[in-house]
Formats: C-alpha cells, structure tokens, sequence
C-alpha cells in the first residue's frame, strides 16, 4: 500500500509505492533531496521523523551522531513508511546546495543517432551518485586524452545512470576518441556539476526552448525533470539539427504523447556547418510564429556564446525582453 510523504519545511509532497525507500520516491518525483550513497553509510539523506510510523528499515552503517540523537531520525534510502509521515529534510534550493563532486564513472552504453552523433551513457558506483540540477553541465576526463565539459542529458532524478550527447568533431581528440576507441566499461572521469538551474528563474508562464545541435542534453534533462515533478506547463521546442538525429527526436514524440502542452518543430540545417547568423534567424523565424505564447514565456537558449547573441539581438528585435533570455552554452 502506498504511503504519502510530506517534507518540511517546503511542504513538498510524494506517494511512497510499496517495496519503495522514501529516497526512491522522492527522486522518482523529482526532488533535489540531499543524498549520496544511496546504501546508508554517508548520512546525507537522513531526515527527522515529525509525524507516522516508520515500516522496514534496511541495514545501514551509519551511526547517528550528536543531535541526531536526540530525535526520532531515518535515513531516506533505507527507510520505508509503514503510514503517511512528516519528516524534516534538507533540498537543494539551488546550485550552491549543491556540492562539486568526483566520481569515477564506467561506459555501459554507447547509442548511436547516427555516425556522427553519440549517447553516451555513464554508470556511477553503487554507492556515489551524481546530484545535479536539470540544465547543469560536468567535467569528463579520460586518463591519457584529456577532459572536457558537456550537458547532462538525463533526468538529475537517477543521479547513477548519466546520458550525454557527443558529435564527432574531426581534430578534436576528445570527440575523436570517444566515437574511436571508447568501449564499454572504460573509465570515465566526472567532476561537477556546474552551471546554473534555469527552473529557479522559471516564472510560471510558458518555457520556450531555442536549441541548437546537441544543445538538446540540456532540453532532455529540463523537460524529462519537469515529466517527474509533474508540473503542469507550456512547453514549445525548436530544434535546428544539423543531420539526421532521428532517435533523438522520438524523444520529442514522445513529450507530445506524455505531456498535456508540449509542441516542437525540428528546422534541418541545408549544410553541416552553417553560418550562427543563419541558425539564429532561422530560430528566430519559427518562434516568431508563435507570438501568443512567446509574450509571457521564459525562453532557453541552448548554443554557443555567439550564436546566442546574435538569437539576443533578433528576439529583442521582436519585443522579447533580454531578462526573460536564459542561455545554456554549448560545451
Ligand atoms: S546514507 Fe548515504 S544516501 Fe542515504
């Protein structure tokens, strides 16, 4: 039987399935609750009991100390309820709750959308899992290659299964490497997250994404952190792609299908390396279409620095206000 729980002090609430740990259903609701391990030895998602009845706990090695001894306490990742609780625990409320951390991560996938774009997917330990926010950017590094920092493409609620997109770069060794010689359970270095949390700035009008390329990490991880808060939305993508990205786009179908207001329009790049200024105005031409919901909506933009300027001066053009542009830069 499913339990609800409710966090203080934000009130936050989340159905508990059976078999379920309260960490689980938390993370499933996509709350940026505080964890870590996930296998009850770092105390980072401990809680104090306010209200119910606490069902089975799981083994933990984590000793309460100070404080803590004083109240009723759980660890969410090794806790079930066994009837509706209250309990008191930390959330990030944004990056700065949020520490920078080193995780060594292995390839368990490698998903082609074509020869020239990759989904890389990373697995962390068991017990070090990456806390991030939707729309936040890491360091990978690997040993003999070098680093390089990309877009999250998954959900922040499983912080262990890691997706990021990849366009083979000729010259660049990094990219190179990855679409070369990388293979599965190889090594990978993660140090971050870093960058904002565009969500903490989102008012409650409509979110328009201008993307560009793999710009698309940052959208899937928004918009598939949205599916799991379940916060009702407007939401209207345009996607310039450069080739044929096919497998990624079925993702947007599937938004469509899942997602009561949610719309998106792929533009096809004539070259594979067109001028900024021509994707800015294409970006901009299509979203000019859609003046009514373009009025009160917060709009992300996703590409390089430049070409986010150039996209800044044609929306401005069109009466969008700068303060209501929020860039997520290409790494
Ligand atoms: S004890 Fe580490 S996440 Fe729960």
């Amino acid at each position: 039987m499913a339990h609800v729980v409710t966090l203080h002090p934000s009130g936050h609430q989340f159905e508990v399935e059976e078999g379920e740990t309260i960490l689980e259903a938390a993370l499933r609701s996509g709350l940026a609750v505080s964890y870590q391990c996930t296998n009850g030895s770092c105390g980072d998602c401990r809680a104090r009991i306010l209200e119910g009845k606490l069902g089975e706990q799981l083994h933990h090695d984590y000793v309460f100390k100070g404080n803590d001894r004083l109240y009723p306490m759980l660890l969410m990742c090794r806790a079930r309820p066994a009837s509706d609780m209250l309990i008191e625990t930390a959330e990030a409320q944004g990056i700065g709750d949020i520490p920078e951390q080193h995780i060594a991560a292995t390839v368990y996938n490698m998903e082609y959308a074509d020869g020239r774009v990759m989904v890389l997917h990373l697995r962390t330990p068991r017990s070090q899992t990456l806390r991030f926010l939707a729309g936040q950017h890491v360091r990978l590094g690997i040993e003999g290659i070098g680093q390089c920092s990309k877009s999250i493409a998954s959900c922040p609620c499983n912080g262990r299964e890691l997706q990021f997109i990849f366009r083979k770069i000729p010259g660049d060794d990094f990219s190179e490497y990855v679409f070369q010689q990388l293979k599965k359970r190889d090594a990978v270095q993660i140090d971050g997250p870093f960058g904002e949390y565009l969500l903490e700035q989102h008012s409650e009008g409509p979110i328009v994404f201008l993307c560009y390329d793999t710009g698309f990490a940052a959208v899937k991880s928004l918009v598939e952190h949205l599916i799991s808060l379940d916060v009702p939305a407007t939401l209207r993508l345009h996607w310039y792609v450069l080739e044929d990205t096919a497998p990624l786009e079925n993702h947007c179908r599937v938004w469509r299908n899942v997602l009561d207001d949610f719309d998106f329009r792929i533009l096809r790049g004539s070259t594979s390396t067109p001028e900024a200024a021509e994707t800015a105005t294409a970006l901009v031409n299509s979203v000019s279409e859609q003046m009514d919901i373009l009025a009160d909506a917060d709009i992300f933009i996703t590409c390089s620095e430049g070409m986010f300027a150039d996209i800044g001066r044609e929306l401005a053009a069109n009466g969008v206000h700068p303060g209501r542009m929020f860039p997520v830069l290409l790494t």
